[in-house]
C-alpha cells in the first residue's frame, strides 16, 4: 500500500471532497513555452525530449511555474508519448509538426509491443519525480499522469496527430478484438507506470484522454469509460489513497456517466461544460476541475477577471480546483497567469 497523502496540502483536501475558499489551482501545460525560463532551458536541452529524459532539467521545468506563481500543484514534466515509446515505438517531436510515431497497422505491429523494459525505459521520469518532490515547498503537491488509453491509441495508430482519427476509429469498428489487445497494452503499461509514478512521489494522478469527444454511442463506454476504470481498479489497488482526477476531453454532458463508470475522484470539465450544469451534476459525486478558456487566458484584462470570478461563483461553493478548460497556449503573457492568480486568491463567496 502505497500513501504519501499529506492532508495539511489545499489541492489534496479539494480532491478529498472538501471546499476550501480561495479553491487551489494549478493550470495544465503551466510548464512550457509561455515562460521564457522555459524556453531558455529548451534551447540548452537540445530536442522536447532530451528534456523528458533529463530528470535534472525536467525537475527544474516542472518547478518554473510554481516559483512564479505559486500554484497549490506542480505537475511532472514529460508527455503522455512517452508510454508507447516505452512499449518500443519510435518516437520523435519535430519543430512545428508535433509528435511523430511510428504507426501501428497491424496485429502483428501490436503483438511486438512490450513492456519488458517499461520501468527501465522511464526510469529517468521517476528520477524527475523523486527530485520534485524533494524541492517542492511543503504546501505545494505533485501531479503525476498518464494519458488515457483511447487517446494513446490514436498517436500510435495515426502516426502522430490527427483531426479526423479515421484510421483508429476503423480499426476499432472492423475489429474490435484487435484493437481491444492494442487498449490492453496501454491499460497494462499506463497502470504501472501511474503506480510507479507515486512510488517515487507523486501524490495525485491525472489521466489525460483529450480525445475522447471523437468517441460517440456505445464507443464512449467502450474505448474511454472501460479502459480508463480498468485502470483506475488497478492503480487502486495498489495506492488506496492517492486521488485520481480524469479529464475526458469533449464529451459533454456524458461526464455525469464518466465519473460514476471511471470512479475517478476528480473530474476536469474542459470549456464547453457549462459550470452550473457541473455544480448541480457533478459536484455532488465528485471534486471538479476547471474550465477557463485557454484563449481568454490569453487575451488577460477584464474579460479574463470576468470569466475568472463567473467560475468561482458557480463551482467555488463545493470542492472545487480551478483550472483551465484545456492547455495554456504558448503566446499567452506570463502576466496573465499572475493576474489569474491574484484574482483566485482575492475571492470570497
Ligand atoms: O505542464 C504540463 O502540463 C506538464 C507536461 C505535459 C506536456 N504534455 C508537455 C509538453 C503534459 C501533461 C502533456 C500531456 C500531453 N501531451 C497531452 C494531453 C493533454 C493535452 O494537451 O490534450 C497530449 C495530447 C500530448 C501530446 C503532445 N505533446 C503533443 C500533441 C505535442 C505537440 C503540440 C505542442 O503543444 O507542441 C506535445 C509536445 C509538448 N508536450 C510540449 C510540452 C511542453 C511542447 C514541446 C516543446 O517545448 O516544443
Amino acid at each position: 500500500m502505497i500513501s504519501h497523502t499529506n492532508n495539511a496540502k489545499p489541492f489534496l483536501r479539494a480532491l478529498g471532497g472538501e471546499t476550501l475558499v480561495p479553491p487551489p489551482f494549478w493550470l495544465m501545460r503551466q510548464a512550457g513555452r509561455y515562460l521564457p525560463e522555459y524556453r531558455e532551458l529548451r534551447g540548452r536541452a537540445g530536442s522536447f525530449l532530451d528534456l523528458c529524459y533529463n530528470p535534472e532539467m525536467a525537475a527544474e521545468v516542472t518547478l518554473q511555474p510554481i516559483r512564479r506563481f505559486a500554484m497549490d500543484a506542480a505537475i511532472l514534466f514529460a508527455d503522455i508519448l512517452l508510454v508507447p515509446q516505452a512499449l518500443g515505438m519510435e518516437l520523435s517531436f519535430d519543430t512545428g509538426h508535433g509528435p511523430r510515431l511510428g504507426r501501428l497497422e497491424t496485429a502483428a505491429d501490436v503483438a511486438k509491443l512490450s513492456t519488458a523494459d517499461l520501468h527501465e525505459h522511464l526510469g529517468p521520469v521517476y528520477r524527475t519525480v523523486e527530485r520534485v518532490s524533494a524541492e517542492l515547498p511543503p504546501a505545494v503537491a505533485l501531479i503525476g499522469f498518464a494519458g488515457a488509453p483511447w487517446t494513446v491509441a490514436t498517436y500510435m495508430v495515426e502516426g502522430g496527430s490527427s483531426r479526423e482519427f479515421t484510421r483508429t476509429k476503423a480499426w476499432a469498428r472492423d475489429d474490435p478484438g484487435g484493437f481491444g489487445q492494442l487498449i490492453d497494452i496501454v491499460v497494462e503499461a499506463t497502470t504501472a507506470y501511474l503506480i510507479e509514478q507515486v512510488r517515487h512521489g507523486a501524490e495525485a494522478v491525472q489521466i489525460f484522454d483529450s480525445w475522447a469527444g471523437a468517441l460517440d454511442g456505445e464507443d464512449l463506454a467502450a474505448w474511454c469509460y472501460g479502459p480508463t476504470r480498468a485502470i483506475v481498479d488497478g492503480f487502486r489497488e495498489a495506492c488506496p489513497d492517492v486521488p485520481i482526477i480524469g479529464f475526458p476531453r469533449g464529451i459533454g454532458e456524458r461526464m455525469a456517466e464518466y465519473v460514476v463508470e471511471t470512479g475517478v475522484n476528480a473530474v476536469s470539465i474542459d470549456t464547453g461544460i457549462d459550470t452550473g450544469w457541473a455544480a448541480a451534476t457533478l459536484q455532488p459525486r465528485c471534486t471538479v476541475q476547471g474550465n477557463l478558456d485557454p484563449e481568454l487566458l490569453l487575451a488577460g484584462g477584464g474579460a479574463m477577471v470576468d470569466a475568472v470570478v463567473a467560475i468561482l461563483e458557480a463551482l467555488g461553493r463545493g470542492p472545487f480546483v480551478f483550472n483551465l478548460g484545456h492547455g495554456v497556449l504558448p503566446p499567452t503573457p506570463p502576466e496573465n497567469v499572475a493576474l489569474l492568480a491574484k484574482t483566485l486568491r482575492a475571492w470570497r463567496p
